[in-house]
């Protein structure tokens, strides 16, 4: 059976048909082992139903409201939908729908023609509400990615909920303004719902960034870019039951921004703000401008840089944001320009799926992201500011363990699984070293293990745990400082060709380690105790267990 056939019936399986049989846990668990492989779904990927709350004593079940009047509530749900993407037959897909009770007009903005969900757009200090319902036939949970939330509020893959049920989310939005955004996060099935639609942005503003003046309304664009795969019918293709898949990462063969192939954005002779995000489930983009004009970054994971970077190119690893400033003033009306990916290596993984016959645009192939057409004039006195912003810089001294940095090491183990330190995730474990203190900085440190050490990166020695990939690295709860990095002489060609276009000026929330690279972060624990995430956000890697619980202690 070719993995084509196996994905195709996975995706039928996971869009309603025989939603009976997706009731109860452990029904849940015999019916998916019927059709994938443990790695896939560990049977921990259900107990968050039921035994979640349980299993941390100090959540209340299925809740996490505070008794805090929000200022603005939602009402949400995930729902198995219909959209047409591409001429022909509509495509069946997962998406978040929202219904604003109460808050400013203007908070939801649906996006055209998409399968995401609506931009959330709120202030920083507003009091926030999500009533989240499932409404899928398995379960899930609404994680904020990049929000600073009490842990209630993180959608951990320990809250998930079943069928029909709902949670209540209350924070109060302490970030400042910036680019983040929401995607589920049961365990073992975050790829798939991820790619089956579930996403959308949580675009905060606040009064430092309103006195900007930056270009906004159709002046501020979203532009979210994943890659999908359609069959003959326009269905989605997931290759998520393939081992080999699993442990690359699902590439997918077109190029979607905003939900939508061949994208085209008309603009006006002035200048605009884009928010890109990454929302693929494990392709890199090498994006630039393809005259070869350079991209002024404004923004990166955790807000507006603090002055405007000029690159002739931008790294963005499964989760990462970009803001950029573009004018297109100076261009004809008629003009087209194109943002593209440029080629890279740094993939052991080009030859895997070369090997599987898989993945038709491979990890670091060039292709088009999305045109601009200059289609109107206009006047604007629109400057781009000298100083976006300011915050502080955390000092490496001041981290409690600036000497010895928590380590963890990114390694696939002999049992054909990608480890940090390791392990892999279990729902509420914690190891001694995942435990870190409130109110504290401190240092980690990243490290992709180069092939597996010293036997060499042959095809033997890839099977026997030596292979290596890039991993974009998350962690949950806050933003982080990039403080150092450091590459293996042997791998030093394939990261030159990705490492101008890293971001490591601003506020991180996830940060691209690449084969042979070590990363040193500084990470501060505030305000929240309990049990937070990290893992790498190639959602394939996630969902195998690349991701650890780490716990913050007062
Ligand atoms: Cu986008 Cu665990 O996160
Ligand atoms: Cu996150
Ligand atoms: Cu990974």
């Amino acid at each position: 059976m070719t993995e084509k056939r196996i994905s195709r019936r996975d995706f039928i399986r996971f869009s309603g048909i025989g939603t009976a049989a997706l009731l109860g846990g452990g029904t849940l668990v015999n019916f998916l082992s019927g059709c994938t492989t443990q790695e896939v779904v560990s049977p921990t990927a259900t107990s968050g139903i039921s035994g979640a709350a349980a299993a941390e004593s100090t959540l209340p079940p299925g809740s996490g409201i505070s008794g805090v009047e929000p200022d603005v509530e939602i009402a949400m749900r995930a729902v198995p939908s219909k959209i047409s993407i591409l001429p022909g037959e509509p495509t069946s897909v997962w998406q978040y729908q929202a219904e604003l009770l109460k808050g400013p007009p203007g908070t939801l903005q649906n996006l055209p023609n998409t399968y995401l969900g609506p931009a959330i757009k709120l202030n920083t200090g507003q009091q926030v509400r999500v009533h989240f319902t499932n409404q899928l036939s398995e379960p899930s949970i609404v994680h904020w990615h990049g929000l600073h939330v009490p842990q209630e509020a993180d959608g951990h893959p320990r809250l998930a909920i079943g069928s029909g049920e709902t949670y209540v989310y209350d924070f109060q939005v302490a970030n400042r303004a910036g680019t983040y955004w929401y995607h589920p996060h049961p365990h073992g099935r975050t790829g798939p719902q991820a790619y089956y639609g579930m996403a959308g942005l949580f675009l905060v503003s606040d009064e430092q960034e309103r006195a900007l003046g930056l270009p906004a309304g159709e002046f501020d664009v979203p532009l979210v870019i994943q890659d999908r795969t359609f069959d003959r019918d326009n269905q989605l293709i997931y290759m998520g039951n393939g081992i080999m898949t699993q442990m690359m990462g699902f590439l997918g063969e077109r190029i979607l921004v905003n939900g939508q192939p061949d994208f085209t954005l008309p603009v006006a002779t002035r200048p605009y703000r884009m928010r890109l995000l990454n929302g693929s489930n494990s392709r890199i983009y090498k994006l630039a401008w393809e005259d070869g004009t350079p991209l002024t970054v404004i923004g990166t994971d955790g807000g507006l840089l603090e002055k405007p970077l000029q690159k002739k190119y931008i790294t963005l690893a499964p989760s990462e944001r970009a803001e950029i400033w573009v004018d297109f003033s100076q261009y004809p009306i008629g003009s087209q320009i194109r943002l593209v990916s440029l080629a890279f290596s740094g993939n052991d993984g080009d030859m895997m799926g070369g090997m599987m016959g898989d993945a038709s645009l491979p990890q670091g192939a060039p292709f088009t992201v999305m045109a601009v057409e200059v289609a109107e004039k206009a006047n604007s006195s629109t400057r781009l500011p000298e100083k976006l912003s300011s915050f502080s810089h955390y000092m490496a001294a001041d981290a409690v363990n600036a000497g010895s940095p928590r380590t963890f090491t990114l390694a696939m183990s002999m049992g054909m699984s990608w480890t940090i330190n390791g392990r892999t995730f279990q729902m509420t474990d914690v190891a001694d070293d995942e435990i870190v203190k409130l109110d504290t900085l401190e240092m980690w440190e990243f490290i992709n293990q180069a092939g597996g050490g010293s036997q060499g990166r042959g095809m033997g020695n890839m099977m026997g745990g030596g292979m290596t990939l890039p991993h974009p690295m998350h962690v949950h709860g806050l933003q982080f400082q990039v403080v150092e990095r450091e590459i293996d002489p042997a791998f030093r060609g394939a990261w030159e060709t990705v490492s101008d276009g890293y971001l490591d000026e601003g506020w991180k929330d996830t940060v691209l380690t690449m084969p042979g690279e070590r990363v040193k972060i500084l990470l501060k624990f505030e305000d929240f105790s309990g049990l937070y995430l990290y893992h790498c956000h190639n959602l394939e890697h996630e969902d195998m267990g690349m991701m650890r619980n780490y716990r913050v202690v007062s």
